[in-house]
């Protein structure tokens, strides 16, 4: 435990920070929370250190600590560039994998070792290759949220950002499209390619049903609804607009939406509305369990102790690697 104290100085420090966040997070919650994010910035100042941090990462984490945030297409991007000698993923393991897989001279660390994905553990490299056998000669796109030795025997690695255009640009009309079975369905709509699925879904989206946004729309009069393609199809056909969590982003930050509602994670519309205090944003919460296993304490660990290391056999990375960079070729 911790002994780190909000004193004046901290405050200050944290002056301009809190300024950002100040109406997703109280005064009384700060106090706990500024001298942990003092502490952390000071830690990745002297190791050399950056915090990436996912959409769906807490205010107090996306706001405070974070060196690069976004969806997993940009922090994959992002994380071929960064000249730090650590990199501690705020999200959840296969985004720490992937960049490993893209730095694998650095030290990439992960505060919570479970903060797992129920895509990336719904199929193994035998499932994959069991779907090879059952289309041959189909090309296999795998979403980034599989695991590292799922991804090694991909063909190519999509996100939720950039799925229908690289279904578009490969040659191939037949596509084995894993694990999503509802992202797979959403690209099928945009394509005449021939697109075979998995079965997985994630936990969190595959909660919201189409029923729901009906409610919505009728308890909040003039609504804009914005939902995420992992989202079952019967959500995405009562929606406004799919995208990412950038996608969604922009579409604020350009639109500006009277009153909107993110179906999605719900951290996600913690951090828009701290930056559009102006726009009113309906909350449904459905946290990520996964997500929600990082929190300050942890990163501070993470720093202070070097842990939790992601570590990958060598000839996985090589492997891996291949489908992703042809993702970040493409997109
Ligand atoms: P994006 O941020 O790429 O849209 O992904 C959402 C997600 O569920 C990540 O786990
Ligand atoms: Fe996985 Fe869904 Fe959590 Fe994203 S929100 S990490 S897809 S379980």
């Amino acid at each position: 435990m911790h002994n780190l104290k909000y004193t004046p100085a901290v405050e200050k420090e944290t002056e301009e920070i809190y300024h950002r966040v100040q109406n997703v997070i109280t005064p009384a919650r700060w106090q706990s929370m500024a001298p942990l994010i003092v502490e952390i910035n000071r830690l990745k100042r002297e190791k050399n250190a950056v915090i990436l941090a996912h959409n769906y990462q807490t205010p107090d984490i996306f706001y405070g600590v974070a060196d690069i945030v976004g969806d997993s297409l940009k922090l994959a991007q992002e994380a071929t560039k960064t000249t730090a000698d650590i990199i501690v993923q705020a999200g959840v393991y296969f985004m720490a994998e992937t960049a490993k897989i893209l730095n694998p001279q650095k030290t990439v660390l992960i505060p919570d070792p479970l903060a797992g994905c129920s895509l990336a553990s719904s199929i193994t490299p035998d499932d994959v290759a069991l779907m090879r056998s059952k289309y041959p000669g189909a090309t296999v796109v795998s979403y980034v949220n599989t695991s590292a030795a799922v991804k090694a025997v991909s063909d190519v690695c999509v996100t939720s950002g950039n799925a229908e255009k690289i279904v578009e640009a490969i040659e191939s009309d037949e596509i084995i499209f894993l694990p999503d079975q509802y992202l797979a369905h959403y690209v099928a709509t945009k394509t005449t390619k021939k697109i075979y699925a998995w079965k997985g879904a994630c936990e969190v989206h595959e909660l919201f049903t189409g029923k729901y946004v009906d409610e919505l729309r009728a308890e909040h009069k003039n609504i804009v609804v914005l939902a995420h393609p992992e989202c079952p199809p019967d959500v995405l056909e009562a929606s406004d607009y799919i995208g990412s969590t950038a996608q969604m982003q922009t579409y604020i930050e350009q639109k500006q939406p009277a009153r909107v509602v993110l179906i999605t994670e719900c951290s996600m519309s913690d951090n828009l509305f701290a930056a559009n205090p102006n726009l009113e944003f309906i909350r449904p919460c459905q946290l990520c369990p996964h997500m929600k296993r990082i929190d300050l304490e942890k990163i501070l660990h993470s720093l202070e102790t070097m842990t939790h290391e992601v570590l990958i056999d060598p000839d996985i990375i090589t492997a891996a690697r291949r489908p992703i960079d042809r993702m970040l070729e493409l997109s």
